[in-house]
């Protein structure tokens, strides 16, 4: 299959009218699989109400069909049909927070999408996505659109439309080009089926954000212990993020993760550091990259994937990566480092 690329400026061109738009809706309508740009990450889109079209994402992915896909929707009259009932709650973090990086569980309506959307499961995620292109491709399909992120299953979420080609050129049908997303990082996705919320995975509104609007919500408990046990949203089980280098996280000064570089390059090895802005110069390594500013954990989330997937061209054989705080989007940051170092530490006081 040949991978049509769509360029799309979202500051320039008049969205509405736009026939490239129009040229990838009309193939959402026929069920194909088109790639598109959302604030996060790039999202994998298919028809969420036909089986066909969903078959083509776990396909093009390999992801496991065991793992359900949040459904995106571009206006609030969308949700009525997709959903038994909004609790007051989940109606206060809609008003607060959508269009944006907010993914929320509610119990599903039966009979409208398709059951691969939500295997086996009660419930479905849906989020309404802060990008111009998005919204302008949903509308124009007139479907809620199926989106996990358009990367293999495994690898990190792609954050440019060379990611998306560089995992599934010749996979799917096309992918809209519309630069860089902005937050980084995935949504967070809470459950709003229980009385309190539960934060399921952190993302790109903190836990904090979500508080001041709605009190008190739990965190999935499993989230950051250093070896999950059973996470409730079934794609939290899996490996991800993961470069083709293992990679450690180091809890300790700059000087002992300087000295396990050494030590490791008195072995032979070829070894990556993954630093900020102000320490990059610091470090003496093989490869040494910047994922953004430590003053600025929002910048450190936009660059993330972006440099765990820049590592694998750089052929190394270990990454040592720098930790970071895990408050507001530090938690989702973490947590996704956790997974790329599938869960390996290395701690300066043991
Ligand atoms: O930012 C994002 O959310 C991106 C963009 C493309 O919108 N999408 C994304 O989708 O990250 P995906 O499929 O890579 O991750 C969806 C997560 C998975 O961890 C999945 O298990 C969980 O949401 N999930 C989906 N439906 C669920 C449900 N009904 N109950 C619990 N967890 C659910
Ligand atoms: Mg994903």
């Amino acid at each position: 299959m040949k991978t049509i690329q769509w360029y799309v400026d979202k500051d320039v061109d008049n969205l509405m009218s736009n026939p490239q738009l129009d040229e990838a809706a009309n193939l959402l309508k026929k069920n194909e699989v088109v790639a598109f740009p959302t604030e996060t990450v790039y999202g994998l889109g298919a028809n969420a109400k036909s089986d066909l079209a969903v078959a083509k994402i776990y396909e093009a992915k390999g992801r496991p069909s065991d793992n359900p896909l949040i459904v995106h929707i571009a206006e609030l009259n969308q949700l009525e049909e997709l959903v038994t009932f909004v609790p007051e709650k989940a109606n206060l973090l809609i008003n607060r927070f959508w269009p944006g990086p907010l993914t929320i569980i509610l119990n599903r309506e039966p009979n409208i999408l398709s059951e691969k959307v939500t295997p086996g499961m009660d419930t479905v995620a849906i989020r309404m996505p802060d990008h111009p292109i998005a919204l302008e491709l949903i509308r124009k399909a007139q479907l809620p659109i199926a989106a996990p992120s358009a990367n293999r299953s495994g690898k990190p979420s792609p954050t440019i439309a060379e990611h998306v080609l560089e995992d599934l050129n010749g996979q799917i049908s096309g992918v809209v080009n519309g630069g860089d997303t902005g937050v980084g990082v995935e949504s967070t996705v809470i459950d709003c089926t229980q009385e309190i919320p539960m934060i399921l995975r952190p993302g790109g509104i903190s836990k904090e954000e979500i508080e001041n609007v709605v009190g008190e919500v739990f965190i999935d408990p499993s989230i950051n212990e250093e070896t999950p046990s059973r996470p409730k949203s079934p794609g939290m089980k899996y490996t991800h993020y993961a470069p083709d280098a293992p990679v450690y996280l180091v809890n300790g000064t700059f000087s002992f993760l300087q000295d396990l570089v050494n030590k490791k390059q008195r072995e032979g090895l070829k070894v990556g550091v993954i630093a900020t802005e102000e320490t990059k110069k610091d470090y003496h390594a093989d490869v040494v990259l910047a994922c953004g500013r430590r003053s600025d954990l929002q910048s450190v989330a936009h660059s993330l994937y972006e440099t765990l997937r820049t590592f694998n061209s750089k052929d190394v054989d270990i990454i040592y990566s720098e930790t970071f705080p895990l408050e507001g989007i530090g938690l989702a940051i973490m947590n996704r480092l956790e997974k790329a170092a599938g869960h390996r530490w290395i701690h300066q006081n043991q």
